[in-house]
């Protein structure tokens, strides 16, 4: 075959449905008055490493060039990214994500010892420098209207034993970003938590994290990280019935943080068309596959060498579009009302881990809540989505040059808006950083802080929580 471009404009996009800032509202996200379902893959290239050499996801235009237009290609709406470093400036790429149609769900955690807490001590590990890092990437990032969420953590409790100690620390950094959040006049950016896929404590942790108590320390929204669905199966036989019902309980929007089983190979990617379908979509506000580049644990759609900037586009990539592709999102809303229990109510009745009490905030960080944090707060640019000038080449699965990439603009996010709607209004009651031009979802209803990366938490050494 000779290289052209590779694929056809006209599938592009299909599920980019919003175009402003996402608000929960009941069980489901909406951008406007529609109902959004997150069509997914995990974005970090290189793994997990620590970002201390100048360098992260957010942080090279060249490199998310090539992303963007192969993330774009692939027909997704969202990414999850699992760590940043904010003395960078990401600008630049989030502007073309952001013009690219693709929301960003970010964890605020990063691999290293001050970064991340520590499952096994967690008392060690939560401290003012530990929050002031969570909140600098809140500082930085609230700004730019694509980002859809933040994780608090991610999969902190990895086994039974450990989510007695850890589950108290959960809501004591949601308590302490959503505090934040209200005091620094933040976008109210949801905040939420990222659970192992552990069935012992995995609907308990939901209850625990979805209560409404004086703390204020409940989760906005609940995501699973599953790898139940593994080759040939069933909504019944795989487990995901099961879990549809367990999480339908859980009063809080739920999606899939992470799926796509690797066990059974190629991957086939079945869940996908389940996730989306009446069985699933009441409950479930669809998923991020893991994940878009190759690291060691295989799960890549795309090898990129770090050195070079050259991509390889690898089959279970081609697999997953096609897939993508046919998927039928909902139409309509299918959102369910959701009711939030008290604490009081949920505390006694939880089985799998002791719902001890509330982590008492630190003078240190009531004092940083106050004071605020330095950082730059991003901005959206204006970005060219022109890749004429690219240095990287992409090949094809049979070692085909794609020839013309292109970025298609889904959105005016990029374009920056005239100074009369920057400077005009000094209503100090506005949120210090909508992005221009935007309207704060003002309805206070999402908030939700995750803080975990476990596939990264695991390879990082067992201890590291990212
Ligand atoms: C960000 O980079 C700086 C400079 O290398 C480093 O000191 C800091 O630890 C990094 N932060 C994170 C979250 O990795
Ligand atoms: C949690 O801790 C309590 C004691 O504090 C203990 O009785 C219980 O067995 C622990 N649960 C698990 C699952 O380890």
């Amino acid at each position: 075959m000779r290289s052209t471009a590779l694929f056809v404009l006209a599938a592009l996009a299909r599920f980019t449905q919003a175009v402003e800032p996402i608000v929960i509202k009941d069980g489901g996200f909406f951008g406007g008055d529609k109902q959004f379902f997150m069509v997914g893959v995990g974005y970090q290239p290189g793994g997990p490493v620590e970002l201390d050499q100048g360098v992260d996801p957010f942080s090279t235009l060249s490199d998310c060039q090539r992303d963007v237009y192969l993330l774009q290609q692939l027909g997704i709406n969202t990414i999850r990214t699992y760590a940043v470093n904010t003395t960078l400036n990401h600008d630049d790429c989030m502007s073309l994500f952001a013009a690219a149609g693709i929301y960003v769900v970010l964890d605020v955690n990063a691999p290293g010892w001050r970064y991340s807490i520590n499952r096994d001590e967690p008392w060690t590990s939560y401290h003012a420098g530990y929050m002031a890092n969570v909140f600098s990437v809140m500082e930085q990032f609230s700004t730019y209207p694509n980002v859809l969420g933040f994780f608090s953590g991610n999969e902190l409790a990895n086994e039974p034993k450990n989510a007695n100690v850890t589950a108290p620390y959960m809501r004591a950094i949601q308590r302490d970003m959503r505090q934040y959040q209200k005091a620094q006049g933040l976008r109210e950016v949801p905040i939420g938590y990222s659970t192992a896929d552990v069935v012992e404590f995995r609907q308990d942790l939901g209850f625990y994290l979805s209560c409404i108590g004086d703390d204020e320390g409940h989760s906005d929204f609940y995501g699973i990280n599953s790898y139940e669905w593994c080759g040939e199966t069933t909504f019944q036989k795989s487990g995901y019935e099961k879990l549809t019902d367990l999480m339908e309980e859980v009063q809080m929007p739920n999606f899939f943080s992470e799926y796509g089983c690797n066990e059974v190979l190629p991957r086939t990617f079945g869940d996908a068309n389940a996730i989306y379908s009446a069985d699933m979509n009441h409950v479930f506000s669809g998923g991020i596959v893991y994940e878009y580049n190759q690291e060691v644990n295989n799960y890549g759609l795309v090898d990129v060498n770090l050195k070079t900037g050259n991509a390889k586009i690898l089959p279970d990539y081609n697999t997953l579009r096609e897939v993508y592709s046919k998927v039928e999102l909902p139409t309509g809303e299918t959102a369910r009302k959701i009711n939030r229990p008290k604490c009081s109510t949920v505390f006694p009745n939880i089985k799998a881990f002791d719902a001890v009490a509330a982590i008492p905030q630190l003078k240190e960080i009531t004092d940083l809540i106050k004071k605020g944090v330095k950082v730059t707060a991003g901005k959206l640019v204006d970005v060219d989505l022109d890749l004429s000038g690219h240095k990287w080449t992409i090949t094809d699965v049979e070692g085909n040059t794609v020839e013309n990439p292109t970025i298609e603009r889904v959105n005016t996010w990029n374009q920056v808006p005239s100074k009369s709607q920057t400077t005009g209004s000094s209503s100090s009651k506005e949120s210090k950083n909508a992005a221009p031009g935007l309207k704060v979802g003002g309805n206070g209803l999402a908030v939700l802080a995750m803080a975990g990366l476990t596939t990264l938490g695991v390879m990082a050494g067992g201890l590291l929580v990212i």
